[in-house]
């Protein structure tokens, strides 16, 4: 028995020793190199990214413009400050000035979504002047050196829609096919780069497992549905943009790239020495940043969190429907095995890493890391956001050095980054954060509209300017 124990003991410590070296940290010399000796590929996009409820304004006939008016059980509003985005940072009047400002930066590519519900209103309908809207913003691009990368769902769905139980519904595959369509053959010509869906995970886990965000529900079952249904969606989108956009836009010979653009965040466990710990940072890395993209090579939907859900769903034809994969990347968490939380799971910022107003950890190094983790489905991968939210110049431009530093380790290494986009262009509706929280390159007077560049964004300018070209 005592042998036992002793075998049982040397197995554990074993376990973690193998767990600490196996997931092991990353650290390159900071400032290694200046921003002067930054190299990156022929063709690299730099970019800014906004999706369109955040930024446009005037979204009246989308499920977010109701969810802001609404109270939750306890009749406390759904939003800080009971903030509406409203006229947002007016995005739709003002998008010609604003693609002036991203150029002026240096910039070559912009990320952004086009509003489902203004291009269909109602079921079946195709509101011409939004989609003549979207036609003349995606040739200003194109006439300004702007390469568009679009993203077709971005977090909101048409009223009628969410009415229709949006994407708990299989239906939502059906309708999401028609707006892939009709917005491929009114966009194709200018577009080559397309995303489905942003984040689906967090859209998932933000609306069916915390019930902060749209449709408000807490039931991780769901969650697990809507994932397969956007999937679906995905897989089915694919399949239309490549027969409906024929033209090649950008005139690299291939006339449109499709991904889908996920969110990674580091889990790391509090205590590395503690096994629990261990298996809460596993678990929730699995879920959170493995199941969803697993899909794609095992065509095969895994959803299981101990004994809550238990998910499982075939989809045949999934695999080689990636072009591309955006990761957006924002921080790290420690996580921790606690008996008296709901899930059993406490989440933290590591305690001397300095925190940004979303009270999030700046850990860059993380960047490094959810690019490795993307790597293995040996597609391009596109930082479709990365950013910070700060009134901290100083924390801002760090953050924008570092980060683009991790890229540029993660280039050395051989990793096929093809861009990075900046979340945000400028200040904007930071979903149930209202107004308050600022992640743009731009400081927007919410009074006025006025832009102005902030200080610690400048840097991302100069790196822009500065970079040169790897050799072939
Ligand atoms: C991402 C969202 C984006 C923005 C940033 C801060 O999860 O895609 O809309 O809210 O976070």
């Amino acid at each position: 028995m005592l042998n036992l124990l002793i075998l049982l003991f040397l197995f554990l410590v074993l376990l973690t020793i193998w767990l600490n070296i196996r997931h092991h940290d990353v650290k390159w010399k900071e400032h290694r190199i200046s921003i002067d000796d930054f190299r990156f590929p022929k063709g690299f996009l730099w970019g800014a990214a906004t999706s369109a409820h955040q930024v446009e304004g005037d979204c009246r006939n989308n499920d977010w413009s109701r969810w802001e008016k609404s109270f939750d059980s306890e009749a406390r509003p759904r939003i800080k400050n009971s903030d509406t985005a409203g006229m947002a940072a007016d995005h739709w009047n003002r998008y010609k000035e604003d693609l002036r400002l991203l150029r002026e930066l240096g910039c070559n590519s912009y990320r952004f979504s086009v509003e489902w519900s203004k291009l269909m209103p109602r079921p079946g309908v195709w509101e011409q002047s939004a989609a003549d809207h979207y036609i003349e913003t995606c040739m200003t691009m194109r006439d300004t050196g702007i390469e568009p990368n679009l993203t077709l769902h971005h977090f909101t769905l048409p009223q009628w829609l969410a009415e229709r139980g949006g994407f708990e519904h299989p239906d939502s595959v059906r309708y999401f096919a028609d707006f892939t369509e009709k917005t491929a053959e009114t966009l194709g010509p200018y577009v080559d780069l397309w995303a489905t869906f942003n984040e689906p995970v967090v859209y998932a886990l933000m609306g069916w497992v915390r019930g902060v965000w749209p449709p408000g529900k807490r039931d991780p079952n769901l969650a697990a549905r809507v994932l397969a249904n956007l999937l679906k969606a995905h897989q089915r989108a694919y399949r239309i943009l490549h027969k409906t956009v024929r033209t090649d836009a950008d005139g690299d010979g291939v006339p449109c790239k499709v991904g889908i653009v996920k969110n990674i965040s580091i889990f790391d466990p509090a205590r590395k020495w503690w096994l629990p710990d261990w298996l809460t940072t596993l678990t929730l890395d699995r879920l959170y940043n493995h199941a969803l993209l697993d899909a794609f090579r095992t065509e095969q939907f895994r959803f299981n969190l101990f004994n809550t859900v238990r998910f499982r769903k075939d989809l045949p034809g999934l695999a080689d429907t990636l072009d591309w994969i955006g990761v957006n990347y924002y921080t790290q968490y420690l996580t921790r095995f606690d008996l008296k939380s709901e899930l059993k799971i406490r989440l933290e910022p590591k305690k001397k890493l300095p925190r940004t107003d979303m009270d999030w950890a700046v850990y860059p190094a993380g960047l490094y890391r959810a690019l490795k983790i993307v790597r293995v489905f040996g597609v391009p991968i596109y930082i479709t956001e990365n950013g910070i939210a700060t009134q901290d110049d100083q924390l801002r431009k760090r953050f924008i050095l570092q980060h683009i530093e991790a890229v540029h380790e993660a280039i050395l290494d051989k990793i096929d980054v093809r861009g990075y986009y900046y979340w945000s262009l400028m200040d904007n509706f930071e979903w149930a954060e209202g107004f308050e929280k600022r992640f743009g390159l731009y400081y927007v007077d919410y009074q006025t509209q006025e832009r102005t560049l902030k200080n610690g964004a400048q840097i991302y300018g100069d790196i822009i300017k500065n970079s040169q070209t790897i050799d072939e």
